[in-house]
């Protein structure tokens, strides 16, 4: 009998069970393709010859595979199914929040906890201080499941029971990435049309500014979350007037300019509807379509 049992020794599964086994954890790891769980075997793990002997093996399921509806199509319909009773599934594939309410839902009609979480960090990086995983489900699932998730995460956020918790909350640092990236992009693109060296733009983002734009973050968050966009270092009419500036020298210079075009067109709509001497996260009162409770 095992701790643990892992499924799927793709790159991150292999890496989380690593984890484990060295850890001192009893693990039992499963794989469609045998042949990636040999080195694990070697560095004592029990390899499962069948996903059902994986189930059985342990109390705690840890799934890593390509998606939620690969791991339904493997458990939902394999005996292993009927050996979740009792069981906890931790599922760590990368998921949508609907997809973790349904496996929820699916897991607790075979009597089995569910956890969903969201991996924020690459395969070396697991089992050490930096590696972040987020998880949601049912608390007494997580307090059994937690020992186990600190040895893959020295940074282990659980954001409650609400079980697409973890999914959305990875969306929503996903976007935060996409935003900032599309901005150093054009950004990038405007230092190439006028001489500047993209390196020169990179350094600028020293430790004094990086420490600037995660205190500006936590600052605007806190100011969306408590809906008051009145006081404002810079209202939406100051960064329009940014944004046109960087829509003519795209012009100017006869560079892309669809990033700040997109921008733009979203505060004219925020200015429209009487938002301009307001906090720029007002732009958020454009994009709600529902009004906020
Ligand atoms: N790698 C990263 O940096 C990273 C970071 C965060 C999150 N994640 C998430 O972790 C999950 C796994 O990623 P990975 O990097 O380990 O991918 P990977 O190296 O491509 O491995 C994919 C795994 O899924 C298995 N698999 C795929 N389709 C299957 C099926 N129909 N039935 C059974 N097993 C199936 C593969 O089995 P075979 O070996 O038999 O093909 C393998 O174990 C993904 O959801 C990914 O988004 C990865």
């Amino acid at each position: 009998v095992s701790e643990i049992s892992v499924i799927g020794l793709g790159a991150m599964g292999s890496a989380l069970a690593r984890a484990l086994v060295r850890s001192g954890a009893a693990t039992t790891v499963w794989n469609r393709t045998p042949e990636r769980g040999k080195p694990l075997v070697a560095e004592g793990a029990t390899q499962a010859n069948t996903i059902e002997e994986a189930v059985e093996a342990a109390s705690l399921i840890l799934v890593c595979i390509d998606s939620y509806p690969c791991t339904h199509s493997l458990l939902a319909r394999s005996p292993a199914s009927t050996r979740m009773f009792g069981r906890i599934l931790i599922q760590l594939s990368a998921g949508s929040p609907n997809e973790a309410r349904e496996a929820e839902r699916w897991a607790q009609s075979l009597g089995a906890g569910f956890l969903a979480g969201a991996i924020i960090a690459y395969p070396a990086e697991i089992g050490r201080a930096e590696a972040n995983i987020i998880v949601s489900g049912a608390e007494p699932a997580f307090r059994r499941a937690e020992p186990y998730l600190r040895k893959l995460a020295g940074d282990l956020q659980y954001l409650g029971p609400r079980v697409g918790a973890a999914a959305a909350f990875f969306l929503a640092q996903s976007s935060y990435g996409l935003g900032y990236n599309m901005g150093l992009i054009h950004g990038a693109l405007i230092c190439e049309s006028e001489g500047i060296g993209v390196d020169v733009y990179g350094a600028a983002f020293n430790s004094t500014k990086a420490a600037m734009i995660g205190e500006r973050t936590r600052r605007r968050a806190d100011i969306i979350h408590r809906n008051d966009f009145a006081n404002t270092g810079a209202s939406i009419n100051v960064w329009n007037d940014v944004v046109e500036q960087i829509r003519a020298q795209a012009r100017d210079v006869g560079i892309n300019s669809e990033f700040p075009d997109y921008v733009s067109a979203l505060f004219k709509r925020a200015i429209e509807q009487g938002f301009a001497t307001e906090d720029i996260t007002a732009t958020i009162k454009v994009l709600r379509n529902r009004p906020r409770r």
